[in-house]
């Protein structure tokens, strides 16, 4: 039977919503193609090898980024039909525009998009996993994924260290002035460090905890502390779901960890449990509604609800826990942060950052 006889058992079918939605299935062939080759020219430094780079052949690119020609010129072939980089035929010389290196490159940092882009395949390393898990139930869990910590290290320098001094911290007023004169901070789910070391570089009077659920982010931690020669911040392999530390620290800090919790109420009570009478919870999560049909327009909807059935939701689900998502929403947060205890809560969204939402609260 033809496609054309199938097309008369769908009620009320309009042809040109088909065409353009065949349109623009073809169109995201390519994109999300390209998000795979995007990846691939961050992590072998093509993007940075060929930035300010003149018009140049395949050879010279790879002999300057000490990479195998034939990889790189199929790389370039996705590049350049993919209107990345520009082809001039006569010589067969590539060039990467001074516009695109600018979203593209190290140099680029904050705001080197091709970061984000290796969540493609992160994600893609475990669909098989998760096909299964879609018949099963269950999760799968940290230690299947290849590169996750790695990664997540990169996009939070970008979105959360680079802007944590000038923009983040005075969210809550004054406390960079007790940073500095020296207080108890605990950064729970602090993955590989990058958030607690840039704070205890900056503030030395003060010490810094970090607690992960996983050993390779610890360790990751651990070698950069040392690397900046650290004595102010400690690193420990610790499931932050319960904490004895009662009224321990002044500050805790919760980059982007909440929503992925096995139990993300009991972890906040935790949270509220070590801090001292009047210490301030500052937590990053995830911009958007808890309600679907008020994301219909988020910029980033899709990629959101994608990387919560592919890591975040998965990840709890492999602990037995709740599978809350990523895509919980700011209402839920708002209502679970007062359930825990928390007051005074402010919301923040930074200019540079349409992803991410701050909340800053106090235990009253
Ligand atoms: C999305 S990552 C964010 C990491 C880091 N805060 C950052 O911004 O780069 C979430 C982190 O929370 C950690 N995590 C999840 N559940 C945890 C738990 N119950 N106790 C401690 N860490 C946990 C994960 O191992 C992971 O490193």
């Amino acid at each position: 039977m033809s496609i054309a006889q199938n097309i008369n058992d769908w009620p009320s079918y309009d042809e040109a919503k088909a065409e353009a939605f065949g349109e623009r299935f073809v169109a995201a062939l390519s994109e999300s193609s390209l998000m795979m080759m995007y990846s691939i020219g961050h992590r072998t430094g093509l993007f940075d090898t060929m930035d300010g780079m003149d018009w140049s052949t395949s050879d010279q690119i790879a002999d300057a980024a000490e990479l195998n020609e034939r990889y790189v010129r199929e790389w370039l072939g996705a590049m350049v039909t993919g209107k990345v980089v520009d082809y001039r035929p006569i010589g067969r010389t590539y060039q990467l525009p001074a516009e695109h290196a600018r979203w593209l490159t190290r140099r680029a940092t904050p705001e080197n998009l091709a970061v984000t882009s290796q969540w493609i395949s992160v994600m893609g390393c475990v669909e098989t996993r998760i096909v299964d898990k879609f018949r099963s139930g269950g999760g799968v869990s940290y230690e299947c994924f290849d590169r996750f910590h790695e990664c997540m290290a990169e996009e939070s320098a970008q979105t959360v260290v680079a802007a944590l001094q000038d923009q983040i911290l005075p969210l809550s007023g004054g406390l960079a002035g007790r940073l500095e004169k020296g207080i108890k901070v605990l950064d729970v789910g602090c993955g590989s460090g990058r958030a607690a070391c840039a704070m205890a570089k900056a503030f030395p009077a003060s010490t810094f905890t970090g607690y992960d659920l996983c050993d390779d982010a610890i360790m990751a931690a651990e070698a950069l502390a040392q690397e900046q020669g650290l004595t102010n911040v400690t690193f420990l392999t610790k499931d932050v779901t319960e904490l004895d530390e009662p009224l321990a620290y002044d500050v805790v800090t919760a980059f982007d960890i909440v929503h992925d919790q096995k139990d993300p109420a009991a972890v906040l009570d935790t949270i509220f449990s070590v801090l001292k009478v009047d210490g301030t919870f500052l937590m990053q999560d995830i911009a958007g509604s808890s309600y679907l049909e008020k994301n219909i327009d988020h910029p980033i909807g899709p990629f959101g609800y994608t990387i919560s059935t592919m890591h975040c939701m998965t990840v709890s689900l492999a602990q037995d826990g709740v599978g809350l998502g990523t895509m919980w929403g700011e209402e839920l947060a708002e209502q679970m942060l007062g359930d825990a205890g928390f007051t005074g809560m402010t919301k923040h969204k930074l200019d540079h950052d349409f992803i991410n939402v701050y909340y800053v609260m106090s235990k009253a």
